[in-house]
């Protein structure tokens, strides 16, 4: 009799258990592919067309000009290490059987780079039908770049806000231009331009290092807008990507990621709701390629469809004094603005 109960009370909790792993199981895989957001499904194939990618040697810019590849695209990725990006160029041109794939150095935190950048691109292409600007840093220490500006606010930014001007003459008509965003933006709720490219040593603490964060890409949300208008008649459609949160090399400076004891804490809970780069990339991929996109501009897309942003970055007056000022931090001439 005894026995019997025993079995019985056994079989219910084996039942119980085998019940709990199978719905928990099932609970995790639906919460992460919900979190892990949708999937362009556009077939585009894009021979003759030249892209470049800012930022190409990991994270979300490896696999944008990987998966750009395999559609037959000439490709100009950048690295910082060029020995580095070398190599990642063999490996891209073995692995998608496309020869056209160059990596060229460029460093955004230093105008001379950027300048040097685009006469290798004049070199190489006559047009641009894609760029990509997707390089950046997250909670990087305040430090000063060779040409005076904070870090952050230089690489995610002023750098691409250089580089793109110097681009104008080389986009082809029906270009598109990328802006990678986030959703980091919506935290600055009042953009001081004179104060927002300077190096404070003293800001190291975690919300400061949020705020420039957030500062670099609320300024380059204000600058696509603007962009968009300018050559909004030249058929350029610009287009700003917020790609969710993304496990990448990105959280290199993040302390709650480097400390080793933090981050095994947080693995589990990151694997289920953090993207995988592929899965990050999916709204740039869209931008990029979607033809349905192809009448819209200036607006900000994530999880493959455009999005409200901030209320500061819609700010028509703050985003033309922000390009006013850029151009003069860049040291861009007037015969290097064009319209
Ligand atoms: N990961 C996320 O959760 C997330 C969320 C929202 C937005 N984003 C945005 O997505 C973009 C890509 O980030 P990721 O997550 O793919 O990070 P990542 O893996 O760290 O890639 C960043 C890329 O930017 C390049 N880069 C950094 N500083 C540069 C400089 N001064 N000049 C030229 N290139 C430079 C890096 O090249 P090196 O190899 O030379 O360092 C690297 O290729 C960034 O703009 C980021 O803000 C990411």
């Amino acid at each position: 009799m005894r026995w019997n109960v025993l079995k019985t009370a056994v079989c219910l909790g084996t039942g119980l258990i085998l019940y709990y792993i199978k719905y928990g199981y099932l609970a995790i895989a639906y919460i992460k592919k919900r979190c892990g957001g949708p999937t362009c499904r556009c077939s585009l194939k894009l021979d003759n067309k030249f892209v470049i990618v800012t930022g190409g040697t990991s994270g979300l810019g490896l696999v944008v000009t990987e998966k750009l590849a395999y559609r037959g695209a000439s490709i100009i990725f950048t690295a910082r290490n060029l020995d580095e990006g070398l190599a990642i160029q063999e490996c891209l041109r073995a692995k998608t059987k496309n020869p056209n794939i160059f990596c060229k150095h460029l460093d955004l935190n230093n105008f001379a780079s950027i300048h040097n950048f685009v006469s290798d691109v004049n070199q190489l292409c006559s047009k641009v039908d894609l760029l990509i600007n997707n390089a950046g840093v997250f909670f990087y220490p305040p430090k000063e770049t060779v040409d005076k500006y904070d870090v952050t606010f230089q690489t995610n930014y002023l750098g691409h806000f250089l580089l793109t001007e110097l681009l104008v003459p080389k986009l082809a008509d029906k270009s598109r231009v990328i802006f990678v965003s986030s959703a980091a933006h919506s935290l600055t709720k009042s953009l001081d331009l004179s104060t927002v490219f300077v190096v404070d040593e003293g800001a190291q603490g975690i919300s400061a290092r949020f705020q420039n964060y957030a500062n670099s890409k609320l300024c380059l949300l204000l600058y696509s807008k603007n962009f968009a208008q300018r050559f909004k008649e030249r058929g350029v459609n610009v287009y700003s990507v917020d790609p969710g949160s993304v496990e990448t090399p990105m959280y290199r400076h993040f302390p709650f990621l480097t400390n080793p004891i933090l981050k095994a804490i947080q693995k589990p809970i990151r694997f289920i709701v953090v993207r995988s780069p592929i899965q990050g990339a999916q709204t740039i991929l869209h931008c990029a390629l979607s033809p349905n996109l192809s009448s819209e501009t200036g607006l900000y897309y994530a999880d493959l469809v455009a999005k409200a942003s901030s209320d500061l970055s819609q700010d028509v007056q703050l985003s033309s004094q922000l390009y006013d000022h850029s151009r003069i931090w860049a040291g861009l001439s007037q015969s290097e603005v064009l319209a």
